[in-house]
């Protein structure tokens, strides 16, 4: 339901917290280097610019509260991940809703909004939960567009499911534009969400300002060492993405077929707007009495819609069994 990888932890990172687990009465380093070098040699790039997390999330937080000063502002989408908002509210931050007028994002919405407080942008790319994305040129177009000193954070959680060759090459972009933050997570396709473990690709200024203002440690043993081994479990990866590249294609045409107004996805979920709640509540409900939980997402202030994750073939064609039943 949070889009986790169906089939559950990386088995390399699995053996090594095995391994590893006696060895938890250990202090983790202060920064966990070898996971930075491993992180920079699989995204080409130097060590100096990756700043290894507790997950995503803690980089959302320092970002809005050490970078974003107390007078500046942050802009987003309404329709995007609810964390770059509550993490503003948290932090005591204005925040700028941009309103999507469909499941895509407009940036040129957006660059009308910048202003002289404006100090960061963000967006998942793809973006969660509508699965949709921002292509290479319209990605470069607004760091083009907007003052250098606005931050612009591309929070890349799904990457690696995505398969459409107009996605941007965003490391490269970020070393022609220093206020590029990229953010990467082993939360999903590596299926380490409960361990907390992540990182942003950042120019080597942001990075050490993010190094500094991080929490001594916040980084465990345990998440520190999966990373590790799960960054380097190349075949896991290929075989998940290949699995949701193939499922997500066939459970966006049942779909269809059935009627479901589904958005095409670069993530491992699936999109479906409804013209009224009756109708969601009633797919909502078919699917939970079969024990197939989907996220309505009223919970994050989204009526009349609802994201699919893409499960095991077997639970994808239970999905469509079911639906196909009550359409
Ligand atoms: C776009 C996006 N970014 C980040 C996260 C969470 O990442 P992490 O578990 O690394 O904090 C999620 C989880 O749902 C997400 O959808």
């Amino acid at each position: 339901m949070s889009n986790e990888n169906p089939f559950g932890p990386s088995p390399k990172a699995l053996a090594t917290i095995k391994k590893y687990k006696n060895n938890i009465h250990c202090y983790p380093s202060w920064i966990p280097e070898t996971l930075k070098e491993k992180c920079a040699i699989y995204n080409n790039v130097s060590p100096h610019n990756i700043s290894v997390s507790a997950g995503s999330y803690e980089l959302i937080n320092l970002i809005t509260s050490f970078f974003v000063g107390e007078d500046e502002e942050i802009i987003t989408f309404d329709n995007t991940f609810m964390a770059y908002n509550y993490s503003a509210k948290r932090n005591g931050r204005k925040c700028t809703i941009v309103k999507m007028s469909g499941p895509h994002y407009d940036l040129n919405d957006l660059v009308p909004l910048c202003n002289k407080k404006t100090k960061a942008i963000f967006f998942a790319n793809p973006n969660n939960p509508t699965g949709t994305f921002i292509n290479h040129l319209s990605l470069r177009k607004l760091l083009i567009s907007i003052p250098n000193n606005i931050f612009v954070i591309s929070d890349e959680a799904y990457i690696e499911y995505v398969t459409d060759g107009s996605y941007p090459n965003s490391v490269e972009l970020q070393k022609e534009f220093p206020n590029l933050i990229i953010l990467r997570t082993f939360s999903k396709i590596y299926g380490l969400a409960g361990i907390r473990i992540g990182y942003g690709i950042a120019s080597k200024d942001v990075v050490e300002k993010l190094d500094q203002v991080r929490l001594l440690r916040s980084v465990n043993a345990l998440a520190e060492k999966a990373g590790e081994a799960a960054i380097e479990d190349v075949d896991y990866v290929n075989l998940s993405a290949k699995h949701n590249a193939i499922e997500r294609d066939k459970l966006f045409t049942e779909l269809t077929e059935l009627g479901f107004n589904v958005v095409p996805s670069q993530a491992n979920f699936l999109y479906i707007p409804f013209n009224n709640n009756h109708d969601k509540d009633k797919v909502v409900q078919a699917l939970a009495e079969q024990g197939l939980i989907v996220c309505d997402l009223t919970i994050f202030g989204h009526d009349k819609s609802i994201r699919i994750s893409i499960g095991t073939q077997d639970a994808n064609l239970r999905v469509i069994d079911c639906l196909s039943k009550i359409n």
